[in-house]
């Protein structure tokens, strides 16, 4: 194709776009359990039909180690031609001669899907020759996969050498809320973090105090902090070979005058048998398994919510999956989602975990921005930077603009 800067619907007819999407999706009975990441890309692939592109869709799902029906992406044909609308011509095998020739033949507007790409072992390995092959059947590769981009894997970072490359649509909405949060937004910020285990959140927490005014932290990475403040007895899951980072973040807080909001109460399990016998601890007594946040930490998150202009979160505050243990993460993301309806605060949340919680809670719809990324959403808090983002050396822009029909 044509390579200018700037590419508009009139340069994409007839143009074959490799476009690498996240489809990894969670599945039950053959069923797709979530379509947020289906739905995500819809608007490039739109843009992508009325310019008359042949767009290949490519995706991984799971983490298969050789070809597994289950995994298999013509498990999801159905679904994807039901939400697009669409019908799906789909490749068996990318690497078969008659890929291109099926590709060709294939009629503009129809969506043509590659197999599961981690069936091929060059994906993983990062293989150039397997990517090559990939590019071999387009013109042009746009990466629309921000939550996979973290895999320094073939069909994110080695096929855009071999092809003129540029971001989708959703890859630019995420990077441009999460800029926006971290370079842009109105103060005071707050970053809520959560989870089982501070071993995942180290860099992340030391990253996050030099950029935010409160961060309120739940779930056992709280627990970490407080055995560490109060040299006290919580049983955390894994906060005590890690008293040495705790204390380098809270130096980073202090020097970067970033208050550290920790809970001041717990839900403790007082029988090992019986999850309906639970009691609220004070953190300063707590001696036992910590499960949640208690009631008056649910305050002290939601008064720094008032008073905060946005938020971002991740993690849950607690076991959310099993009741009376959800009461933390549910009534601080009903604090989230009343004053994000009310204009008063700017929210967005990412984590698979957190995104599963705020669909269960039914809330996702008040939030402003919900990332469908987990472990991609991590890194870029953490890093600033992504694999998949650092390998598009030359992006061209895509100009989503569609000219009015006269
Ligand atoms: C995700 O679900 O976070 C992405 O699709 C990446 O999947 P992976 O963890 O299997 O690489």
């Amino acid at each position: 194709m044509n390579c200018s800067d700037i590419v508009t619907i009139a340069d994409l007819r007839n143009i074959k776009v490799l476009l690498r999407v996240d489809f990894n999706v969670p599945m039950k009975d053959g069923v797709v359990q979530d379509l947020s990441r289906i739905k995500q890309v819809f608007p490039t692939i739109a843009f992508l039909k009325k310019a008359g592109a042949k767009i290949i869709l490519m995706s991984h799902l799971g983490k298969p180690t050789e070809r597994e029906e289950k995994l298999s992406l013509r498990n999801l044909i159905k679904t994807i031609e039901k939400e697009y609308n669409s019908n799906i011509t789909f490749i068996d095998d990318c690497l078969d001669e008659n890929a291109k020739r099926t590709i060709s033949d294939s009629p503009p507007g129809d969506l043509i899907l590659l197999e599961n790409l981690r069936f091929y072992p060059g994906e993983i390995a990062c293989d150039d020759g397997f990517a090559k092959k990939l590019a071999g059947l387009a013109e042009l590769y746009i990466n629309d996969a921000f939550s996979a981009s973290h895999r320094k894997h073939a069909s994110i970072c080695a096929v855009p050498k071999f092809l003129p490359h540029a971001f989708g649509l959703s890859f630019r909405n995420e990077l441009y809320i999460l800029d926006y949060f971290f370079n842009n937004a109105p103060s005071p910020k707050m970053i809520i973090v959560g989870g089982s285990k501070l071993s995942t959140k180290v860099n992340l927490l030391k990253n996050l105090v030099k950029k935010t005014n409160k961060l309120a932290l739940g779930g056992g990475i709280a627990g970490a902090f407080l055995a560490y403040h109060e040299n006290s007895s919580i049983k955390i899951f894994d906060g005590e070979e890690y008293a040495n980072e705790v204390a380098e973040i809270l130096k980073n807080a202090k020097e970067h005058k970033c208050e550290l909001i920790l809970p001041v109460d717990f839900s403790a399990l007082v029988s090992k048998y019986d999850h309906s016998d639970y009691a609220v601890i004070s953190s300063s007594n707590a001696n036992t398994s910590i499960f949640d946040i208690g009631p008056e930490s649910v305050e002290l998150f939601k008064r720094h919510l008032r008073e905060s202009a946005c938020v971002l979160w991740n993690g849950p505050l607690g076991l959310f999956e099993r009741t009376p243990f959800d009461f933390g993460t549910i009534s601080v993301a009903r604090e989230v989602a009343a004053l994000s309806r009310r204009g008063k605060l700017v929210s967005i949340t990412g984590g698979g975990d957190t995104a599963f919680a705020m669909s269960k809670f039914g809330i996702t719809k008040d939030l402003t921005y919900q990332s469908t990324s987990g472990g991609a959403f991590l890194t870029y808090l953490e890093e600033n930077a992504l694999p998949g983002i650092i390998a598009m050396k030359y992006p061209l822009t895509l100009d989503f603009a569609v000219p009015s029909e006269e």
